[in-house]
């Protein structure tokens, strides 16, 4: 380790990294194409690469009481159902954000007897912290006004509408990447910001339904319904509690037969597009989540949609595999869905603390220009704390930097939409 405040990467110098990153082999003109669905371990995270959280962490009492993975509000799943039959698309209802996570985002006065992160380390004077409470987390005043800009308790911000609704595709076979918390993120963000948004959860893995909060056990109706039984998707659309105009279509364990059930349905390529059809202007934004595959799921999913927006991890093999998805989107085009395009790319999961970062920070603006936001999501803990809650970070923690940086994110796609004729439905 350097005294940079910078990790050194195990495979070489900065330098070394550059001139491989130009030799990804997914890129190569005509060149074969990487892995799929290898992507680094479940939860992306490096041993080691997480830095010590420099301010105790922030959560309600009510949150810090709940088991992980309790529902937020206590309730049972099957409670939860009824939400289904309240989801009709209707116009809605002025609600605001809980006013807990309001104050809960506000600074909050030092806990009696709470160790100072670098309580152990500071009688060493050659210990020089990677990470400065600056680094991690906005000053607690800039915290705050954050968080309330984002909860938007009065409802005075918003983010431009679209004329027509937006679905979007969260696409990128490799597993782990950020698809589902990108897709959770930016719905709520836009949700709170005065847009009417839709989530499909098209994983079986479900991870998008439980980030929102909403039943996703068996017998609930969800995506397969639409998909294999031609259920409108008003009858399984759920309201997301505490997020004004949010839905989200679940996805249960059924999901993972569809890909073998959907080879013998009639247009199996394009129903999902048919469900989403029967709802012109009901949307701003419809976001699907999918699964970390190229399969029939992921190929629906690029067909009802106008844009594919691709998240990227700011690891090693990154751009491994990307060939791959850019073929099969360039398929759809040419078949099934001339409109689609990639409108958006998103850099997940960056450590500024190494040069290989930002090695893949350049690589991928170099290759896809302004298709990539400037807004980047860092590698944050409250980002991956936050669906064990039930929650979206923009909620669990809104002054953190992965909150401040999914809303900039949201920001920046709302105003494409507007200056941009990207994603507008026929
Ligand atoms: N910015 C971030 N900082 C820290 N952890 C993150 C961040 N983004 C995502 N994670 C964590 O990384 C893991 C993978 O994220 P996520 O589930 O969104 O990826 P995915 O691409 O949807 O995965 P899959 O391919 O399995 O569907 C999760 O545990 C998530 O909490
Ligand atoms: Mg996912």
């Amino acid at each position: 380790m350097h005294d940079d405040g910078r990790y050194d990467d195990p495979r070489g110098s900065a330098s070394d990294h550059v001139s491989r990153e130009t030799s990804y082999p997914g890129w190569s003109p005509g060149g074969s194409s990487g892995t799929s669905g290898a992507g680094p371990s479940a939860d992306g995270v490096t041993p080691g690469s997480e830095a010590p959280e420099p301010t105790p962490v922030r959560r309600s009492a009510e949150a810090v009481s709940r088991p992980a993975n309790a529902p937020a509000d206590g309730r049972s799943d099957g409670t939860r159902r009824n939400a289904t039959a309240s989801a009709r698309f209707e116009p809605a209802v002025p609600q605001q954000p809980t006013p807990d996570a309001v104050r809960d985002a506000a600074p909050h006065p030092p806990v009696a007897g709470a160790v100072e992160p670098y309580a152990d380390v500071s009688v060493d004077p050659s210990f020089v912290p990677r990470e400065t409470a600056e680094d991690d987390d906005p000053p607690l005043a800039m915290e705050a006004m954050r968080a309330v800009q984002i909860l938007n308790p009065s409802g005075e911000v918003t983010m431009p509408r679209p004329e027509r609704t937006r679905v979007m595709c969260v696409a990128n076979q490799k597993g782990g990447v950020g698809k589902t918390t990108t897709t959770v993120n930016l719905a709520v963000a836009l949700a709170l910001h005065g847009n009417r948004v839709l989530v499909i959860d098209l994983d079986p893995q479900g991870n998008a339904s439980t980030g929102l909060n909403v039943p996703h056990h068996t017998g609930v109706p969800d995506v397969y319904d639409c998909l294999i039984n031609s259920l409108p998707l008003e009858e399984v659309a759920q309201t997301v509690e505490g997020i004004p105009n949010l839905w989200c279509v679940p996805a249960t364990i059924d999901l993972a037969g569809a890909e073998i059930e959907l080879v013998s349905v009639v247009a199996r390529e394009s129903r999902l597009a048919r469900a989403i059809n029967a709802y012109p202007g009901h949307f701003d934004y419809v976001f699907i989540d999918c699964p970390p595959s190229l399969g029939l799921l992921t190929v629906n999913a690029l067909v009802a949609a106008e844009e594919v927006l691709i998240p990227i991890q700011c690891e090693y093999y990154a751009l491994e595999g990307l060939n791959q998805l850019i073929n099969n989107i360039n398929l759809v085009r040419q078949h099934l869905n001339p409109k689609l395009e990639v409108s958006t790319i998103l850099l997940t999961m960056y450590d500024r603390r190494t040069r290989l970062a930002d090695a893949v920070e350049q690589d991928v603006r170099n290759h896809f220009g302004d298709k990539v936001l400037r807004a980047v999501i860092p590698r944050n803990v409250r980002v991956s704390e936050a669906p064990s809650y039930g929650q979206s970070v923009m909620t669990y923690d809104p002054g953190s930097r992965g909150a401040t940086s999914y809303f900039e994110a949201a920001q920046e796609i709302a105003d494409r939409g507007v200056k941009e004729p990207v994603g507008r439905n026929a």
